[in-house]
């Protein structure tokens, strides 16, 4: 096991679950003191406890993403305990699977807060101190849908290519910081937001990829880890689909 985050804070949003679960455990093998951002506390408690647990570093601190207030509360206990922070990954994300047209205004308002308003007001909140140090890597968890449309998830799927955009943007801008800001895209993957969904979709998902399975959160882990790392210094702006070649874009 290589240790490429020793000594490093990482916030990793979302860590209570799947993918940013992952993220987390991983993150921590490797060295980094993570800090797991979520709106389900007893998950988060959970995952940050496992953590100590096998003797690694992990805190715990409450964040609703839906309330801009509540993120600047949570970026104000991260600067408290790791001052300028080095890794920050958007993993939190959420979706209601529905045709569009029985959509409610509410559900398109929660799902462009928590998919992409909070991880815009995250990055805000943490981008000016790690320009000004001239270090820091940021790595935004989009999807497929963001990339090739997904039915059933339109607002989502726009939430996600407003990520992608945005990624690619901020990076243009942060790298006179030394910055770098990609993004992770994964395709279907086996955490409890798969498995929400329905078993016809679930079948029709698995035909269209090429490696005829779904992914594992460890191997989108795997990526977004890659990313943090000083290994991809020079990647920036980035999209990256971990999805068995469901996605091939150019
Ligand atoms: N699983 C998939 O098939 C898949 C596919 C493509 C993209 N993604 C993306 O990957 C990321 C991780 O998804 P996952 O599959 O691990 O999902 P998950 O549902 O297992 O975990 C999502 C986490 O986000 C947290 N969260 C939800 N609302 C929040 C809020 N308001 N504030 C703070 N935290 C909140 C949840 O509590 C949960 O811990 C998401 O951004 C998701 O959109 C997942």
């Amino acid at each position: 096991m290589s240790n490429r985050f020793a000594g490093k804070f990482m916030v990793v949003t979302g860590a209570a679950s799947g993918i940013g679960t992952a993220i987390a455990k991983m993150g921590a093998a490797e060295g980094a003191h993570v800090i797991i951002g979520d709106v389900n506390a007893a998950g988060g408690e959970e995952v940050a406890s496992a953590i100590r647990g096998a003797g690694q570093k992990a805190t715990f601190i409450k964040l609703d993403l839906t309330d801009a207030q509540d993120i600047d509360r949570f970026a104000a206990a991260v600067k408290e305990q790791a001052g300028v922070l080095d890794v920050l990954v958007n993993s939190a994300g959420w979706d209601l699977v529905e045709p569009f047209v029985q959509s409610k205004p509410e559900t398109w308002e929660k799902v462009v807060a928590i998919n992409f308003l909070g991880p815009v007001r995250l990055c805000h909140n943490f981008l000016p101190g790690m320009m000004e140090k001239g270090a820091g890597k940021i790595v935004n968890i989009a999807s497929d849908a963001g990339r090739i449309g997904s039915m059933g998830e339109v607002v989502y799927a726009g939430a996600k290519g407003g990520l992608i955009a945005f990624t690619k943007s901020l990076a243009r801008e942060a790298a006179r910081g030394k910055v770098t800001v990609n993004c992770v895209c994964p395709g279907p993957t086996n955490t409890p937001l798969y498995h929400g969904q329905s078993d016809k979709l679930k079948e029709a998902l698995n035909r269209v990829i090429p490696l005829r399975r779904i992914a594992e959160p460890e191997e989108v882990a795997s990526a977004v880890l890659y990313f943090a790392s000083d290994e991809a210094a020079f990647i920036t702006g980035q999209t990256l689909s971990v999805s068995g070649g469901m996605t091939m874009a150019g």
